[in-house]
């Protein structure tokens, strides 16, 4: 096995022995601990058990919850163990209070909920120098502790995004990411993915969500896609061209949310002088033109395509364009190949606090020649959110099924705010299409038609 940097531990091989899944599963744990410490310990008392956002949960909201997670998965289903503090499962439950309602309940103090997620973490890790990962299929390949490491590093993502919703001086900070490579300003606006069968979904990764099973043949005919996120730069032409006041570029329906809610450029922006600055984690920026657009909602990016003159992609695009390999005819598991997400692959984990310039990551490129579909922004598709043929609901029907349906659309890829452990080439993430707090952006797409008849 390779070694992996701080805040990259990865989901082990199938195979890999017991003791090397034990030691992948401790620093995975540990990993998305130290980034939930940090994004609490950044606040104090009076920031940690306020509301920044009716969209978000109170930060001692979310470490308890992620405690009360791990309580229940790893100690009473996998341990056996008795219940801690049964009478606080309820306040946890994220099925029982809306994010608006959370910060009325009788919740964790701050100290108490530190020391709770301490308590957990601790029995955790005895609980898991005796499992063994064989029969029960909780445990099979340590499912449950991989559940539960991408449990908690998704509410580090959801965690950074109230940081960047709360208002106040900056708390936050990291070294911005590298310019882009050399060969960024050269690279094709577009690239053809074949079309034919491949393999989407997963039968295969130990640790993938029911959602992203089982693998399954899927048709895609041959379409271009974007070889980056759409950037700051062509977003704002849209902008300059009136495109928020053209509803000739929207659905019906997103037609009607942009004039309700009042939408007239990227969540966070606001014109000053000739330009756009943005507020980042309490800092207010001019717009980097090279970055990937951030903080859009679905009907933005759908109303930026038909401007474009393109479409978003489908889910089963995106996902063949990010794994398909036409030359070797099979689906990798990342767009560079099998291996785990690396520093030089994809931005992931938080390491820095915005995505990359777009055309960055060539060593992560996909076979068809995209880059960044990995990390740096998650990127809305045209799918609704459906089970795929053969779903079966595990391990609760509430991890998927219940979201199942035309309410949501799928976002792919991970941004930079997305632990590793969290996110694959097949990770389904969705969300409401008005949703600008996450951190999304989109590429574009477009039919490649008949492949022409060949002549002579
Ligand atoms: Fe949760």
């Amino acid at each position: 096995m390779t070694s992996t940097p701080p805040g990259h531990a990865a989901p082990p091989a199938a195979d890999a022995s017991a003791e090397a899944l034990r030691a992948a599963i401790a620093g995975t744990l540990l990993a998305g601990r130290e980034r939930t410490r940090l994004l609490t310990d950044a606040v104090d008392d009076a920031d940690l058990v306020r509301q920044h956002s009716p969209l978000m949960s109170p930060l001692v909201w979310d470490l308890a919850h992620i405690a009360n997670q791990e309580e229940l998965w790893l100690l009473r289903a996998v341990g056996g163990r008795e219940p801690m503090h049964p009478e606080i499962d309820p306040l946890y439950d994220a099925f029982e209070h809306p994010r608006a309602k959370r910060p009325a309940l009788p919740l964790l103090a701050p100290a108490e909920a530190r020391a709770y997620a301490h308590e957990v973490r601790g029995r955790v890790l005895d609980v898991l120098e005796a499992v063994r990962f064989t029969g029960e299929p909780l445990v099979s390949g340590g499912f449950a502790f991989g559940m539960v490491a991408q449990h908690e590093q998704q509410h580090d993502e959801t965690m950074l995004a109230t940081h960047q919703l709360r208002t106040g001086a900056a708390v936050l900070s990291a070294p911005p990411p590298a310019a882009a490579p050399p060969d960024a300003a050269r690279l094709p606006a577009e690239v053809l993915v074949p079309g034919g069968p491949f393999t989407m979904g997963t039968s295969a990764e130990p640790w993938a969500l029911d959602n992203e099973r089982p693998a399954h043949t899927v048709h895609v005919p041959a379409f271009y896609l974007d070889t980056t996120p759409v950037t700051n730069a062509a977003y704002q032409e849209f902008i300059a061209d009136g495109g928020y006041a053209d509803p000739r570029w929207w659905t019906t329906g997103g037609w009607a949310h942009r004039q309700q809610a009042g939408l007239e450029a990227p969540l966070f922006w606001r014109p000053e002088g000739a330009g756009w600055v943005r507020r980042r984690f309490g800092v207010t920026e001019p717009v980097p033109p090279a970055e990937p657009v951030l903080h859009v909602c679905f009907h933005e990016a759908q109303a930026y395509a038909r401007w474009a003159g393109r479409r978003l992609p489908t889910e089963a695009e995106w996902e063949k364009a990010a794994r398909f390999d036409p030359a070797a005819g099979r689906t990798r598991r990342f767009p560079w190949g099998d291996a785990e997400p690396a520093p030089d692959l994809a931005n992931l984990g938080q390491r820095y606090l915005q995505p990359a310039p777009a055309g960055s990551y060539p060593a992560g490129a996909a076979p068809c020649g995209a880059r960044q579909l990995i990390g740096d922004v998650w990127e809305w598709t045209s799918s609704d959110f459906l089970p795929y043929p053969g779903f079966r609901a595990w391990p609760y029907r509430e991890y998927s099924e219940v979201f199942f349906g035309p309410e949501y659309k799928v976002l792919r890829g991970g941004s930079f705010a997305v632990g590793p452990v969290a996110c694959r080439a097949t990770f389904r993430n969705w969300d409401y299409p008005i949703r600008r707090q996450i951190f999304a952006g989109f590429r574009t797409a477009r039919d490649a038609g008949p492949a022409a008849r060949p002549t002579g």
